[in-house]
């Protein structure tokens, strides 16, 4: 049984953890691969609504291993919170198993995200204030802590002396702050060694032989396509690899190995966060979309910018991922419009582009073209199967399969696991 990836087509908050969730009962494994707090992801399971933030969702399905990949950065912090909130209502956390390679976000990592912001002004990026971007940042820099460096007090130390020193200086001199010191550092870290020793492992290997005995991985990415920080906006990204290519670098699973990748993409758009936007609305239609998709950020809270289908950036997502099946979630939000539009182009200074732009300027003035598809008023959120759906309902499905590069397999009608309309069985 090969790996199937999960990844988000958009700009995040397309609904990975209700398809990752929709799926854990199937799998046997899921591992977050990239990103780390910075994600949101929202799952219903009966009455019960979860907010997961570093933690995998498939540790909601009773059976699952959920693993913290090498990519992911770890807010160690975050992590014992997640789980402590989680146990208390009931969920069974000890399988989770977290790579010793993944890197931690320490203290000055957060406080730089927010300095560097500040600094910025109007050139910010609109981070979630983590510590994500700078954590990445040293990983690159070789000066990164990792999970392993915990469980050898002399190392930690010396590697914590090292990067505290130049970090020091920075906060000192550029942004007037006062850093953590090195011991106050050090004892932060170390007070989670034994909580977390049981957990850490060599989540590849795991993985590896999982595979080999034909169990099955899903790897579920953080963030999004035009996230990413290769393929996405740059610089309006997050720091880390959020398509395919990164979940076999951000678990150690080779590509021969990834046999299916399923694309999440919303019937409409949202971003959070600064950046380009091409169908961005700025009018009661875009706050009418935010008010019936509940666009409200699940991490940071913010209202999340929102705009209408955009099968450009569909169409890049499926090729920069080999995506093999699209969910379209949210399906129902759309409900109740007279025409509902969909970008097929962009218009930039009078050249049409049915590709994105190699330019990122193009980008920012490309003005979408779009079709208008017929809408419906019958409410969607009871459909279970394709034919449930009214005929222009099914209409646009069909339309905007046509346009985005890969089949849609299933169709979100509803945040719950079960209002899903399921046309091709996806695992
Ligand atoms: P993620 O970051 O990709 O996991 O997505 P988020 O959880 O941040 O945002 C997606 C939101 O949409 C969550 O509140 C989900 O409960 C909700 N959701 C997911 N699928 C559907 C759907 O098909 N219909 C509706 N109405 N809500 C959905
Ligand atoms: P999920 O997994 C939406 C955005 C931030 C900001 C940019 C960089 O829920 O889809 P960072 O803190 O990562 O350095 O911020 O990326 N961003 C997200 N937007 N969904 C997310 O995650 C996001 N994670 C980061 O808003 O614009
Ligand atoms: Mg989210």
């Amino acid at each position: 049984m090969p790996a199937i990836a999960i990844i988000g087509a958009q700009w995040g908050d397309e609904g990975k953890g209700k398809a990752t969730d929709l799926l854990g009962s199937r799998v046997d494994y899921v591992v977050k691969f990239n990103g780390g707090n910075n994600a949101g992801h929202t799952v219903v399971v009966g009455d019960e609504k979860y907010a997961l933030h570093l933690l995998p969702s498939g540790i909601l399905t009773p059976g699952c291993t959920p693993v913290i990949g090498n990519g992911v950065v770890v807010d160690l912090a975050v992590l014992f919170h997640e789980l402590e909130d989680l146990e208390a209502r009931g969920v069974d956390t000890g399988r989770l198993r977290v790579s010793a390679n993944a890197h931690v976000i320490a203290d000055y990592n957060r406080t730089l995200d927010k300095v560097t912001e500040r600094f910025l002004g109007s050139r910010r990026i609109g981070t979630t204030g983590r510590g994500i971007g700078p954590t990445y940042a040293d990983k690159m820099n070789r000066i990164g802590i990792r999970i392993q460096d915990i469980f050898d007090e002399k190392i930690l130390r010396q590697k914590v002396e090292g990067v505290l020193d130049l970090k020091a200086q920075v906060l000192t001199k550029i942004y007037n702050r006062r850093p953590a010191t090195v011991d106050e550092t050090v004892d932060e870290l170390l007070a989670f060694a034994d909580r977390l020793a049981p957990m850490v492992c060599d989540t590849g290997l795991l993985l590896n032989q999982a595979l080999d005995r034909g169990e099955t991985v899903l790897l579920e990415a953080g963030q999004a396509t035009l996230l990413d920080v290769d393929h996405g906006t740059y610089p309006f990204v997050t720091s880390s690899s959020a398509t395919s290519g990164g979940a076999c670098t951000g678990s150690g699973i080779p590509p021969t190995r990834l046999g299916q990748v399923i694309g999440i993409v919303k019937a409409y758009t949202t971003r959070v966060g600064e950046g380009p936007f091409p169908t961005e609305l700025h009018d009661d239609a875009g706050e009418h979309l935010r008010k019936v998709g509940a666009e409200y950020g699940t991490t940071t809270g913010r209202p999340r910018r929102c705009g209408w289908y955009d099968a450009v950036i569909a169409r890049y997502a499926a090729r920069v991922n080999g995506v093999t099946d699209f969910v379209l979630t949210k399906l129902d939000v759309l409900t109740g419009l007279e025409r509902v539009p969909v970008c097929v182009a962009y218009d930039v200074d009078g050249t049409r582009h049915d590709e994105m732009p190699v330019n990122q300027s193009d980008f920012h003035h490309a003005v979408p073209i779009y079709e208008h598809l017929d809408g419906w008023w019958e409410d969607i959120s009871g459909a279970r199967t394709f034919e449930d759906l009214p005929a222009n309902a099914q209409r646009y499905v069909e339309a905007v399969e046509a346009m985005s590069g890969a089949r849609i397999s299933a169709v979100g009608v509803g945040p719950s696991r079960a209002a899903t309309v399921v046309r091709h069985e996806l695992i």
